[in-house]
């Protein structure tokens, strides 16, 4: 098969990249690298020895996205395309919807020109908002949000399954991805977030690698069994290897299905700063701050439909993750450095 990958030279697309060509399935990335570098893409075909067909463009330019779609036979897309900074998100909230849901719009105008009937979105836990209990489950509504980057994902989980209601030879499979940290094993393919990371684990791998001082806890006092937050922290490749199992699923299917990709056990920010000292041998010095406005104390999810109908589970330990982070960032201490754009 041929599968579009919007945002494919991103985090979490370069890994997925990998598994699709290592289950024999040919790629095209299309990525204006806004948020990261095309040595992610040559990396990817460094790691598997296949190319890919690469575009540099906006996924939001429709006469691009128009001759893409003419140029290749598509039989799924995966949506990776979009903002993901949620503090950012309440500052430039336009530049949040425009893009986000734009993406979406153009893709799926584009998918239905060319007759494409396929389509894995890059959703998220948060859209299940602040007024579910934990575990996450499918069946549960959706929330609200407190800021911009949340409301996105639930508009554009709206704009979905309106599309798939009113076409049924349509597939949606919406992924609700929880905290995904790691890298590729093999050190090449990390996470490479420009300017001061707001996710902890970069933060942690940068404090070790000795680019940042320390780490500062958002919030010692959340009832939760050491105070600090606790979140459903997952492997990359595991997640990668989820959209082969999506993939598969939206090629069997048709209407729109919704699956959490997460391992079901919540750790805490304390045991994660703790777990990646083991794995690494490296101390992380830590000041215990105020909390962060908008974070949740806990929230993991319920996976087990991904098992059930995907055939899909998280395999990988926290200490696979914490040493896959460490590897790729000391092999890599700036990232994918000078190439960044
Ligand atoms: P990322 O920023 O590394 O990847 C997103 C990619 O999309 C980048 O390569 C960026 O350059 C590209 N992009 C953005 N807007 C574009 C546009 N208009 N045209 C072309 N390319 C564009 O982020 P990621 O962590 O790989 O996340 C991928 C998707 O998964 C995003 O939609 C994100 O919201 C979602 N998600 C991420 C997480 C997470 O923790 N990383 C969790 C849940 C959901
Ligand atoms: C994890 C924990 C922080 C940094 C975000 C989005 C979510 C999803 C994944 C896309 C929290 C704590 C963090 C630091 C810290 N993305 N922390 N010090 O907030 O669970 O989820 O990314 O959809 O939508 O909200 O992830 O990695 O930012 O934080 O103490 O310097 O680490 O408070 O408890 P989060 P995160």
């Amino acid at each position: 098969m041929t599968i579009l990958l919007a945002g494919g030279a991103g985090y979490i697309g370069s890994h997925t990249a990998v598994s699709l060509l290592e289950a024999g399935h040919d790629v095209v990335i299309v990525d204006n690298y806004i948020n990261s570098s095309p040595a992610a893409v040559d990396r990817v075909e460094e790691l598997t020895g296949r190319t890919v067909t690469r575009y540099r463009a906006d996924v939001t330019d429709k006469a691009a996205m128009t001759a893409i779609f003419a140029e290749n036979t598509i039989d799924c897309v995966i949506h990776f395309a979009g903002l993901k900074a949620v503090g950012e998100s309440g500052r430039v909230p336009l530049r949040y919807y425009r893009n986000n849901l734009d993406t979406t719009l153009t893709l799926l105008e584009c998918m239905a020109a060319a007759g494409v009937k396929r389509i894995v979105f890059s959703s998220s836990a948060t859209v299940y908002g602040d007024e579910n209990p934990v575990p996450y489950v499918e069946t549960m509504r959706r929330g609200g949000s407190s800021h911009p980057y949340g409301w996105t994902k639930i508009m554009m989980e709206q704009i979905f399954e309106d599309t798939a209601k009113a076409d049924s030879d349509l597939s949606v499979v919406l992924l609700r991805y929880f905290n995904p940290i790691g890298a590729h094993p093999s050190g090449r393919l990390g996470e490479d977030p420009r300017g001061v990371p707001n996710n902890l684990m970069p933060y942690i791998t940068q404090v070790a690698v000795g680019r940042r001082d320390r780490l500062t806890v958002f919030g010692g006092d959340y009832p939760t069994p050491d105070g600090t937050c606790r979140r459903d922290y997952l492997h990359i490749m595991d997640l990668a290897e989820g959209h082969l199992r999506a993939v598969e699923y939206a090629m069997a299917h048709t209407g729109t299905e919704v699956f959490n990709l997460g391992t079901g056990t919540p750790y805490s920010v304390l045991e994660i700063v703790h777990a990646f000292e083991s794995a690494s041998g490296v101390a992380i010095p830590c000041t215990i701050g105020p909390r962060r406005p908008g974070d949740l104390p806990q929230f993991w999810a319920d996976p087990s439909k991904a098992e059930r109908v995907l055939g899909w589970k998280a395999r990988r330990s926290l200490e696979d993750m914490c040493r896959d982070s460490w590897n790729w960032q000391r092999q890599n201490p700036m990232g994918y450095g000078e190439n960044k754009e």
